[in-house]
């Protein structure tokens, strides 16, 4: 997992190649580095640590000169250090051919002993290197630059996102997928490469998404797609419309902070179109063409991680209830390695971000191979699990930028209500006044979230008194335990506190021993059925002297009030709709303690927005 950007053209590449860097870094960001092609020298510069260092590290000496074939790369390690030494580009023995990878090769213990047997002396510690070796010694052999890549390619396991360039033939670059996203940029006798789309659109909107197995070939002014097995390909090039302000801070002071406020819009625009005016029903063009294999699905599975695996948690709630549909949601990465049963009919739908998460593409094409149709919940359009999926439903949330995933969390739930609600009027298994009820409700959402966005200064207040904590509880009870889990994951992936979240009434069963005075906990009490049962468990903690915050309505009474030591209310809604808003306040809470900490809220440490390695 990480980012690349290639350049080949009559520009100036290191400039280019390092502001479409900055756009990609979110993928990676444990060392940075470049290739550029000088009359017949490749020249590499890396470092571990941000595009920044690079920058630092290239400072204004020499790099002006007319380099206007190259690549970079932001890595996110996954064999090796992320050093000097291990930061992509890799070189051959001559530095002659060089090498950029996103990926895992998972047979490079193979390859590596058998290439040293050949004499090639390994530098780095990734797996990538054996990449390298191996086009360096199929060239040997083959004098051609492109096939030496084919043949090296056929040898290779695992996943890859490559760009190649070779010395031989300096006015070319070869890129190839397997497993990792590239896109390949059209311009007026210009071509870029990237990971995504968003380092190519300020060049060109002109773009070709390669496909597992395809490779691309572009020398100046010319492109040829190619299987890696040398079969030609012929496609039409594809127009982007999203536009590069949409993922740039907006005056915020960062990413995730922006995409907490963007929820109202990005959740107007999950929902845009999709609720018939007149009656309030609702209509999903992605799912249009499989209602008859909905409305008679005897069961469903969801699959996903991290945040989109929450938001499964919370569909799965709301397709019971609505459509008397048995559901299961898996993590993506168990599913696909437990021999899971499928009955014919059964339906998988897979929940992600980015369309790229490695284990839910793994997930998506395990339930295919055995038969399944598998449709998607994605944000990112054009990503590899929108076009693995039969159909399938886009967020519409825009692009998100800050690793913690906050807006399309939101977008997700929005679109699990709606997806729920369809397949209930298709099943008849709830009556239209009721279907209209909640989609009414649903319009009202974004008003209510901007109400929750005013509460900024009491969460900040709040956060300030939890700075130093080491450790926090999250409980909520029925469509809140998830919430629970959500709330307690964005606190550790970017504060680095410990937190745990767990089902209320779960905590008599063992958390409990953990509660005294130096023990936060965090209820999720909205005014719903399950209210005067965890008012019992907040009195319990309180009773143990832990410390109290209620997330709760406006409207709700003594009790929570009684027994809190901090309460924040924010406005009522439908049971089934109440995790869109009491995220919410979690979000800022976990926003405002990371910043007040000194952490990277948008590049928290180990972590990358999309996981494309298993
Ligand atoms: C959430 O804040 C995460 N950083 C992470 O759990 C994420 O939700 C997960 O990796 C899935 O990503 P996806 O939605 O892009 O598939
Ligand atoms: N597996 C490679 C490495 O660890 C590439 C990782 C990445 O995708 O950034 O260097």
């Amino acid at each position: 997992m990480c980012g690349i950007v290639a350049y080949l053209g009559n520009k100036q590449a290191l400039p280019l190649i390092l502001s479409g860097l900055r756009k990609l870094e979110y993928r990676g960001y444990d060392s940075a580095g470049v290739a550029l092609m000088f009359d017949n020298e490749i020249v590499v510069r890396k470092t571990a640590g941000k595009v920044s260092d690079l920058e630092a590290l290239l400072g204004s000496n020499g790099y002006d000169k007319d380099a206007n074939i190259g690549f970079g790369h932001t890595r996110w390690a996954t064999h090796g250090e992320p050093n000097d030494t291990n930061a992509h580009p890799v070189f051959d023995d001559n530095n002659e051919i060089v090498v950029i990878h996103n990926g895992i090769i998972e047979n490079y213990k193979v390859l590596k002993t058998r290439l040293e047997r050949e004499g090639y002396q390994f530098r780095t510690d990734t797996d990538t290197e054996c990449l390298v070796h191996l086009i360096r010694s199929h060239y040997k052999n083959v004098m051609d630059f492109e096939t030496a890549v084919r043949l090296a390619l056929a040898e290779v396991d695992g996943t890859y996102g490559m760009c190649v360039l070779s010395k031989f033939e300096p006015d070319k670059i070869i890129a190839a997928r397997r497993g990792s996203p590239l896109v390949l940029g059209v311009g007026e006798d210009e071509y870029i490469i990237a990971s995504d789309a968003t380092a190519i659109i300020p060049h060109t909107r002109q773009v070709l998404y390669l496909l597992d197995g395809e490779m691309v070939i572009v020398t100046r002014n010319k492109f040829e797609i190619k299987t890696i097995h040398d079969e030609k390909i012929e496609r039409e090039l594809e127009v982007i419309t999203f536009d590069l302000e949409e993922i740039e801070k907006g005056g915020y002071e960062h990413f995730m902070l922006k995409e907490i406020n963007e929820q109202p819009d990005s959740i107007t625009n999950t929902m845009r179109g999709r609720i018939i005016k007149d009656n309030g029903l609702v209509k999903l063009g992605g799912l249009i063409n499989v209602t008859e294999k909905l409305k008679y699905a005897p069961r469903i599975i969801i699959s996903a991680c991290g945040t989109a695996w929450h938001a499964g948690l919370v569909g799965e709630y709301m397709i019971e209830q609505m459509c008397k549909i048995p559901v299961e949601v898996e993590y993506a990465s168990e599913f696909r390695y437990r021999n899971p049963v499928l009955y014919p009919n059964d339906i998988m739908f897979v929940i992600s971000q980015s369309g790229e998460t490695a284990d839910t593409l793994a997930a998506l094409k395990e339930a295919k191979s055995r038969g399944a149709d598998v449709y998607g919940i994605v944000n990112v359009v054009g990503s590899t699990i929108a076009r693995e999926t039969h159909a399938g439903v886009y967020t519409h949330a825009g692009p998100e930028i800050g690793v913690a995933s906050t807006k399309a969390f939101t977008s997700q739930l929005t679109g699990l209500a709606l997806i729920s609600l369809m397949i209930a009027q298709y099943r008849n298994s709830l009556p239209h006044d009721e279907i209209k009820k909640i989609t009414d409700e649903l319009l009202r959402i974004p008003d209510k979230i901007k109400q929750i966005l005013a509460l900024n200064d009491q969460i900040l207040e709040i956060a300030r008194i939890f700075k130093f904590c080491q450790h926090m509880l999250y409980l909520g009870r029925g469509y809140n335990f998830p919430v629970a889990l959500e709330g307690a994951l964005k606190l550790k992936e970017i504060s680095y506190i410990h937190a745990e979240g767990y089902p209320a009434a779960e905590m008599k069963h063992g958390p409990i021993a953990l509660i005294d005075q130096n023990m936060p906990v965090i209820f999720i009490a909205p005014k719903d059925s399950t209210y005067e049962k965890i008012i019992s468990n907040i009195r319990e903690v309180k009773a143990r002297k832990g410390v109290v915050i209620t997330i709760t309505d406006f409207d709700s009474d003594g009790p929570s009030e009684e027994y809190s030591d901090y309460i924040i209310k924010i406005p009522h809604t439908l049971e089934m709709l109440s995790p869109i808003l009491t995220t919410i306040p979690l979000q800022m809470f976990a926003y405002h303690l990371a910043v007040l900490r000194g952490c990277n809220v948008d590049q928290p440490r180990n972590l990358a927005k999309s996981v494309t390695v298993e």
